[in-house]
């Protein structure tokens, strides 16, 4: 553990963004935590996991620290259910690895999201019909002011989609230093998302396992997600707008057929990359900065882009979308 100074973040970030950090270091316990927020000297500090939701747009000029806590722990069991404890650096699809070779339900549909544990509550992560909260059991995180461990239970961390507590209020304040899940340990089956029926029926699967579902929604990621060892992305760049039902009444009058989903709050989900497709970005590229040809929501790097080459083209497609449908889009990937 050592600070480095003008260090390059290209390698710790997805989007392969050339930023340079003025200060850089690893920890991989809390006391090497503590010792480095100590440092006085630094303007600002950041907490970097994966990288995998975020957005250089210029060098970075203070201290960033990136969490690399490891181990998987199972802490406690029941009859139902398995307590397992992961330290905030350890990578999310491992742990998912280590969930469905276990048989420990409840993970198997967020297989292959990239990035790691300590930054799953953040946006309470989630694909293919399931949330982290739905397996949130606890975490500890260390208050940056007052230096102490706090425990945030399930509500605690005003999960919602895509967004907790630490996004909000919090935001800043905390370094998550390790989550645990509450896995089950008879598994409960959720294929209710479409895709992976299909996906499953394509497999010829013959009995149904949380490893079957596993591999149908690594194929399907694999389909239609950027690798981001090849083109640099963060995946949606977008959150898909909640919307009230006025709005999709205003749209069916203008005689728009747009697809939406009933949220269980009531409200009325529409896919972004739907509507990016409409306005005609699905596919787009300026210089090496583009708009995904198979996934409208996700904007890429294809090599030398800027976090501001980026960060414009979001702001070209934000305003095309305000301007078509009269719908604000909001970003989820983290901007700095
Ligand atoms: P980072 O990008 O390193 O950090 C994200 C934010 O969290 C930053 O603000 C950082 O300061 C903060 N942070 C990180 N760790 C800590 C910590 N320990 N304590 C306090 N703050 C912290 N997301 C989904 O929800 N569903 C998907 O299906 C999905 N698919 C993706 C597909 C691809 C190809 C890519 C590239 C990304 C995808 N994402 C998806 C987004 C991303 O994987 C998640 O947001 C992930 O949780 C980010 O983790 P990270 O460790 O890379 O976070
Ligand atoms: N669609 C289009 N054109 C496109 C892309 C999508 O018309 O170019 C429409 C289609 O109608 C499609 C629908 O959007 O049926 C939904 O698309 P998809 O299943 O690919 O999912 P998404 O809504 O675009 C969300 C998450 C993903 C998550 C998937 C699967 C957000 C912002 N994104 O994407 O999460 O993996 O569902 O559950 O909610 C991420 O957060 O980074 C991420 C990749």
């Amino acid at each position: 553990m050592q600070v480095q100074q003008n260090y390059p973040l290209k390698k710790y970030n997805t989007f392969g963004i050339n930023a340079i950090a003025k200060y850089f270091s690893t920890f991989s316990s809390f006391d090497e935590l503590k010792n480095l927020i100590e440092e006085k000297n630094v303007s600002s500090k950041m907490i970097l996991g994966g990288g995998s939701n975020i957005l250089f747009t210029k060098n970075y000029e203070g201290l960033v620290l990136k969490n690399e806590i490891p181990g998987i722990d199972i802490i406690k069991e029941e009859n139902d259910f398995v307590f397992i404890k992961a330290g905030a650096g350890v990578s999310w699809h491992s742990f998912v690895i280590f969930c469905v070779a276990n048989n420990f339900g409840g993970v198997e549909n967020l297989s292959l999201i990239p990035g790691n544990i300590g930054a799953s509550p953040m946006q309470n992560i989630g694909a293919y019909g399931v949330e982290v909260k739905d397996v949130f059991y606890e975490l500890e995180a260390l208050h940056l002011q007052e230096k102490t461990i706090r425990k945030f239970y399930v509500e605690d961390c005003e999960f919602g989609y895509r967004e907790s507590v630490f996004k909000k209020k919090y935001k800043g304040l905390f370094v998550i230093l390790n989550v645990t899940y509450r896995l089950k340990k008879n598994p409960v089956f959720n294929i209710s998302y479409g895709a992976i029926e299909k996906e499953l029926v394509k497999m010829k699967i013959g009995k149904l396992s949380i490893k079957a579902i596993s591999d149908a929604v690594i194929n399907i990621r694999t389909s239609k997600l950027p690798n981001p060892s090849i083109i640099g992305n963060a995946g949606s760049f977008f959150k898909n707008p909640v919307v009230e039902q006025e709005e999709i009444v205003k749209l069916e009058l203008q005689e728009i057929e747009i697809p939406f989903y009933k949220t269980e709050d009531g409200y009325y989900k529409i896919p972004g990359g739907w509507l990016i497709e409409q306005c005609g970005w699905k596919g787009y590229r300026k210089g090496d900065a583009g708009c995904y040809d198979k996934q409208a929501l996700v904007l890429v790097n294809y090599g030398n882009a800027t976090g501001a080459d980026i960060y414009n083209l979001s702001e070209e497609i934000k305003i095309s979308v305000k301007e078509k449908f009269d719908i604000e889009l909001e970003r989820e990937v983290n901007i700095l």
